[in-house]
């Protein structure tokens, strides 16, 4: 049984995509227990019904995907993770960083991976989910019985027909979509644009470059291989124009009056600035401006 904590746009796809039978949502403590219905409309085929079922207290999961939001990781975590096998693996599917740490630090007998995934999942009604872009799913360990576990996992997971690879240094590829995550959804959060339309606002062009002298302080501090203020930018731009017409999921948040994940992605770059003495007074401001959107 591979259970899933978050029943959100993501974790639905995977619930839907896994095989049927195989997978269960983790409920909150006292949730109701009435399954879980949904239609799924996948890229390709037609929209199907789902249902999902909530795992059972005397049901042991051989996995656990945690879909949360990075901000909800660590609650939902203490929940239920001294309810599951230590030997059960836990996958983090969240985006930036900081929660992948605080989970592994603070449950170190479990085996912990991290999930880092281009998939595209989105709830435009309560009760249909939609698989809106096709991407890979990129799963390394955190802890050395994660790296124990990686391989099985991995080969639960292909059975949803989704592209999924083993990754040997999950921190590296989490690093690599922070940095476009940092350079591309604050902004569009604060300018209201979708991702193309960023490169045309001077608020983009007047703070872009210290942003990447930032960013390129911080990947050395990290210990992350070394990435020039410039070619940080070229990365940061060339996405958002292969992405032009997306609307970044912090725009997304802040449109649905939801928190954003701003703590886990330029919130999390401060942090870090404060750790290492590396001046972050970018990342601060459009970290700020984004929580005062709400
Ligand atoms: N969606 C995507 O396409 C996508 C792609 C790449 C990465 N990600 C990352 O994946 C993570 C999840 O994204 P998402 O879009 O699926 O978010 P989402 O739709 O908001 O789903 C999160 C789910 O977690 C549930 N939850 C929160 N706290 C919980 C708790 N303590 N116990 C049980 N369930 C709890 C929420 O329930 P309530 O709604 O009831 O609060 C919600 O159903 C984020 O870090 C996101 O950045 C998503």
């Amino acid at each position: 049984m591979i259970a899933i904590l978050g029943a959100g746009s993501l974790g639905r796809l995977w619930a839907a995509t896994l095989p049927a039978g195989q997978v269960a949502f983790v409920p909150r403590p006292g949730q109701a227990t009435e399954p879980v219905h949904f239609r799924f409309c996948p890229i390709r085929g037609v929209t199907r019904p789902v249902t999902v079922p909530w795992l059972q207290s005397r049901q042991t999961p051989s996995l656990l995907l945690v879909t949360t939001k990075a901000g909800d990781t660590l609650t939902a975590l203490n929940a239920n993770l001294p309810l599951i096998p230590t030997n059960t693996p836990v996958v983090l599917f969240q985006n930036g960083l900081g929660s992948q740490q605080h989970a592994t630090e603070a449950w170190p007998d479990h085996p912990i991976l991290a999930a880092t995934t281009t998939e595209g999942a989105n709830r435009p009604e309560a009760d249909l989910t939609v698989h809106a872009g096709e991407g890979e799913t990129w799963i390394g360990a955190m802890n050395a019985s994660g790296e124990a576990h990686l391989a099985e996992v991995v080969r639960w997971l292909v059975q949803s027909g989704l592209n999924v690879h083993t990754e040997s240094d999950i921190l590296s590829r989490l690093w690599q979509k922070l940095v476009i995550n940092a350079g591309i959804n604050a902004f569009t959060a604060i300018l209201n644009c979708q991702n193309g339309q960023l490169l045309e606002h001077t608020f983009f062009q007047q703070w872009i470059d210290p942003l990447c002298q930032e960013i390129s302080q911080l990947l050395n501090s990290a210990g992350q291989p070394e990435q020039t203020p410039d070619t940080l930018r070229a990365r940061i731009e060339n996405v958002a124009r292969k992405t032009a017409a997306n609307t970044s999921s912090m725009l997304a948040d802040v449109l649905a009056g939801r928190d954003t994940e701003i703590d886990f992605i330029n919130g999390y770059l401060v942090r870090l600035g404060q750790q290492h003495g590396v001046d972050t007074q970018v990342n601060q401001m459009l970290t700020e401006r984004v929580q005062h959107l709400k």
